[in-house]
């Protein structure tokens, strides 16, 4: 199988998994019983790895909660700012492009009476296809908004937002900003000592971490604005209690170790999933007449390097997976290809049902090599040659 949907998930790093394993075994102690030598021991791991995952994304450590991924984080940091207690705004600001788990929870939101806002992005053919359409968010912007958010790079087309004007923008009416950084953390500079986020989510699978971690960075923007967040968790009042259960000493050490390798090699990694990605564009485009590339131009800084998502000419993307089924790739976003609804994201930049049915998506990672894009290229090309009219 050639893995090319790194977007969806990557594989654990061996350096990552070879850190964890203690932990699970030899140094299994409860990090909130520090009663004794077994728990310090666990607890002394979290602190370290907080502080890792804090200096590598530019906070404090007492501003980074461990959650199971970036599904919760999204939900605390929305819904936790609306449904604090002492909240009195009630407007949300998103895009249109978010990922479900802050669509979902703005449509929830919604139901309960809070009022939201979905930005439009900039349509394809423009030159910032895929970017929130700043003049319509300044208008929407007003003195009630409690919370912006919007996600610093999209996973189905590898936007990147301009989240230095989003957060002047957001901060200019006294609204907090929230950003699923999912995407972008481990694999582009997301540095909150420059860029003023007052809540952040990411993911540890997303960066060749273990599935089933992820943080939530609360007030960690340059100016460490006040956040008031209600925890969607309670219980043993673990994590300042806004985040109840047992911390995993072996996911927060996997996760801290990956986003170090993932920091410490991030250009080299970027220049070869760029370089590999570009050779996959030239390869089907030189077999498959008439593709189109959704989203901005590969070229563009504002895309994620690895990143390539196509629309072809005739057939559906599904069926030319079927066609091809030694190489992964997606059809739509992976964490929402459980319905068959065409990508919100797609539809969202202007283009059509069927537009966005015949379009796939492709996510290159640090561990594939030129061999496999080349074998993928084959194989993509002929399967789509037996598909097509
Ligand atoms: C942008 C974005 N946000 C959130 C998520 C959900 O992440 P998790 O799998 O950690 O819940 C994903 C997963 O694909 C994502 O791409």
């Amino acid at each position: 199988m050639i893995y090319l949907d790194n977007h969806a998930t990557t594989p654990c790093d061996r350096r990552v998994v070879d850190q964890m394993l203690p932990w699970m075994t030899e140094f299994f102690g409860n990090p909130h019983s520090t009663s004794h030598e077994c728990g310090r021991r666990a607890a002394a791991a979290i602190e370290t790895a907080l502080a890792v995952i804090a200096q590598s994304i530019g906070v404090p450590a007492d501003s980074v909660l461990i959650t199971s991924g970036a599904t919760e984080s999204n939900n605390l940091a929305i819904d936790g700012v609306f449904r604090h207690p002492r909240q009195k705004r009630r407007h949300l600001i998103t895009t249109a492009i978010e990922h479900p788990s802050v669509l979902d929870v703005a449509s929830r939101l919604e139901k309960d009476g809070f009022r939201v806002t979905r930005l439009a992005v900039h349509p394809a053919g423009h030159a910032q296809a895929g970017q929130v359409d700043l003049d319509a968010f300044a208008a929407a912007v007003d003195d009630d908004t409690a919370l912006v958010s919007v996600h610093w790079a999209n996973n189905e087309i590898g936007v990147i937002q301009p989240m230095p004007q989003i957060a002047a923008i957001a901060h200019s009416c006294g609204a907090l900003l929230h950003s699923d950084a999912t995407q972008a953390v481990g694999r582009i500079d997301v540095n909150l000592g420059q860029v003023d986020v007052d809540l952040l989510s990411a993911s540890a699978h997303k960066f060749y971490g273990p599935k089933g971690v992820g943080m939530l960075t609360v007030a960690g923007g340059t100016t460490r604005r006040r956040v008031r967040i209600k925890p969607l968790i309670v219980g043993g009042g673990q994590q300042r209690n806004l985040r109840s259960g047992t911390m995993a000493p072996a996911n927060v050490v996997g996760c801290a170790a990956a986003l170090q390798v993932a920091t410490t090699e991030a250009a080299e990694t970027e220049t070869t999933v760029a370089g590999l990605r570009d050779r996959l564009w030239t390869g089907l485009a030189g077999g498959i007449d008439g593709l189109v590339i959704n989203g901005p131009p590969l070229a563009s800084a504002e895309r994620l390097s690895g990143n390539l998502n196509c629309m072809l000419p005739a057939i559906e993307g599904e069926a030319w997976m079927a066609a091809c089924p030694d190489v992964a790739f997606s059809s739509g976003s992976a964490c929402s290809s459980v319905d068959a609804l065409p990508s919100h994201v797609l539809t969202g930049l202007g283009r059509s049902e069927s537009e966005a049915r015949r379009s796939v998506r492709f996510g290159i990672g640090k561990f594939n090599s030129q061999a496999e894009i080349d074998q993928a290229i084959e194989q993509l090309v002929r399967g789509y040659a037996k598909l097509s009219p």
